[in-house]
């Protein structure tokens, strides 16, 4: 395993890793082949199957954010392959971030984005100011419970929804937090 910096981290088979513009057809490829089981929770899904899509640009807004300090967008890999993503969204303030996750067909019921997450939460704890983390999702989502459940984050409560709803979502999300001194590092929990 090497050490992990802000932009990549590696756990076993599993690497985080921003995106890079040569990950673009693969991800939209990845995205429009799992796109039966993504569009019920992710409302974004339907954006990249237009025929002038501009994946290159997409993955270019994203690291203009990374650089000006806002949403950090993460790819997750397989030997090299891309399997999934994830995210640290600059949405709870000075001293929070939101951690989002999917997975790409055929990579589910392995513990890859457990992994993933776990991951995300070591870098995002690498900034100082940085003091919890949290994953929000809609009630009915119980693969996504999962994931905080399995890393030991604390379930704070419901609230009603405030952003996009997707199509199966009823929109009552599920707080979950990890504040960074009771998170333990990933590779002691894994
Ligand atoms: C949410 C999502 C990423 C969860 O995927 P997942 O495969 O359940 O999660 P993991 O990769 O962590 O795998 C966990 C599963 O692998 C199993 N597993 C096998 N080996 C494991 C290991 N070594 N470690 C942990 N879990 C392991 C777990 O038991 C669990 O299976 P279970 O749910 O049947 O108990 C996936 O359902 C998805 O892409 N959903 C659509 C998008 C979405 O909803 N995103 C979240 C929006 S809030």
């Amino acid at each position: 395993m090497t050490r992990p910096t802000t932009e990549q981290a590696e756990f076993g088979e599993v690497e985080v890793r921003r995106w890079a513009a040569d990950d673009a057809e693969e991800l939209r490829d990845v995205i429009m082949g799992s796109a039966e089981r993504l569009r019920p929770r992710l409302p974004w899904v339907d954006e990249w199957f237009a025929d002038d899509y501009d994946a290159i640009g997409k993955i270019a807004e994203w690291n203009d954010k990374w650089d000006a300090g806002a949403d950090r967008h993460f790819g997750v890999f397989i030997e090299d392959m891309v399997v999934g993503a994830a995210g640290l969204h600059d949405r709870l303030g000075p001293d929070g971030l939101e951690l989002g996750y999917w997975l790409a067909d055929g990579w589910t019921g392995q513990g890859i984005i457990t992994i993933a997450a776990g991951l995300l939460t070591d870098l995002a704890f690498v900034d100082p100011e940085i003091e919890h983390l949290r994953i929000i999702h809609d009630v009915t989502n119980l693969p996504s419970a999962g994931v905080p459940r399995r890393l030991g984050y604390t379930l704070l409560g419901d609230r009603e929804a405030t952003g996009m709803r997707a199509l199966d979502d009823v929109g009552i999300d599920c707080l979950w937090e990890v504040r960074q001194a009771d998170w333990p590092g990933y590779a002691s929990l894994a």
